[in-house]
């Protein structure tokens, strides 16, 4: 079956991709993801200066998901930039996440890598780890005034890639933001932020930044990601194309975000657990289920979740 997806006017080979952050930070890694199946080479999102990140450990996988507080360890935009020409050699879409440290930051950011010609450039507004720093998606007003300032330089599909969103009121008001800026399309959503899991045997948290407290992600997020990728989809009448970001771990899993309002999806812990052969296995499981319930592509299935 052909699970080819359009958003935004560009064309995805495959409706999955990895998710920012996820085995996407050096030249290997991106390359990697161009020679596997994913539909999409997502980088790591930059920072102007390189960066080595948050102390270590800063990961930890666990049964119902994973913890993080990576710190934004990246190559910096310029690395980023001269990458991503070759890297569109690959056939795919090639996303360019954007972040920043300060407002103007992302305005430097945006300019510069717009004009190596990523395919769509996702604006990070929600990274949970740097210490002292709130995501920026909390607050309104810096996000809309962060928003009208890199719509401006930015001339490819832009998208935002916004924290989860816990109350209606949070999902209208964040919408009419959107609508005001004139956005190309969302990543709902990035880690469930400042977690903790507690290992009882060590008496000890698991993650060394931040006392411990990290981003979640995987299966234990998934309500929360089909919630707010359902309330934004809604809220823009299934206009606005939506990639759906939390808990994919199979093939259904896809299938839940499609039928949400999701027009593809990414992976993080899956594929950092997993590897890059995790897009073949969700390719064959979600063709399999879509064939098996006569859907003809993922396309037939958007946004068609039934209410009872
Ligand atoms: C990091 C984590 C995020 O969830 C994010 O959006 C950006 C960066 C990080 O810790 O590197």
């Amino acid at each position: 079956m052909d699970l080819s997806v359009t958003i935004a006017g560009v064309r995805f080979p495959a409706c999955m991709m990895n998710a920012a952050g996820a085995l996407c930070v050096t030249r290997e890694e991106l390359e990697a993801l161009g020679r596997s199946r994913s539909g999409a080479i997502v980088t790591k999102s930059m920072t102007v200066e390189p960066r080595q990140g948050n102390p270590e450990p800063r990961y930890y996988g666990f049964p119902g998901g994973s913890i993080n507080s990576m710190g934004l360890p990246n190559l910096g935009y310029r690395a980023y930039a001269a990458l991503i020409p070759e890297l569109k050699k690959f056939g795919k879409p090639v996303v360019a996440s954007v972040a920043g440290l300060c407002e103007d930051d992302f305005i430097t950011i945006a300019e510069a890598i717009n004009a190596s010609a990523p395919d769509l450039i996702e604006v990070n507004l929600s990274c949970p780890n740097i210490p002292g720093k709130p995501q920026i998606g909390y607050d309104l007003e810096a996000s809309e005034r962060l928003m009208k300032r890199v719509r401006k330089v930015i001339t490819v599909p832009m998208g935002v890639k916004l924290p989860p969103y816990f109350d209606p009121a949070h999902h209208e008001q964040t919408a009419k933001v959107i609508e005001r800026v004139g956005v190309d399309f969302l990543s709902l959503i990035n880690s469930v932020g400042n977690g903790l899991v507690v290992d009882p045997e060590r008496e000890t948290v698991v993650i060394k930044p931040k006392g411990g407290f990290g981003g979640l992600g995987g299966p234990l997020i998934k309500p929360v990601a089909l919630a707010n990728v359902r309330a934004f989809w809604k809220q823009f009448k299934g206009r606005l194309p939506i990639i759906g970001t939390g808990g994919v771990v199979s093939g259904s899993d896809i299938f839940e975000h499609l039928l949400c309002g999701a027009t593809a999806v990414q992976v993080g812990t899956v594929l950092v657990e997993e590897g890059l052969g995790v897009f073949d296995r969700l390719q064959s499981e979600l063709a399999a289920l879509l064939d098996k319930k006569g859907y003809s592509s993922p396309a037939a299935c958007i946004g068609k979740l039934k209410e009872l």
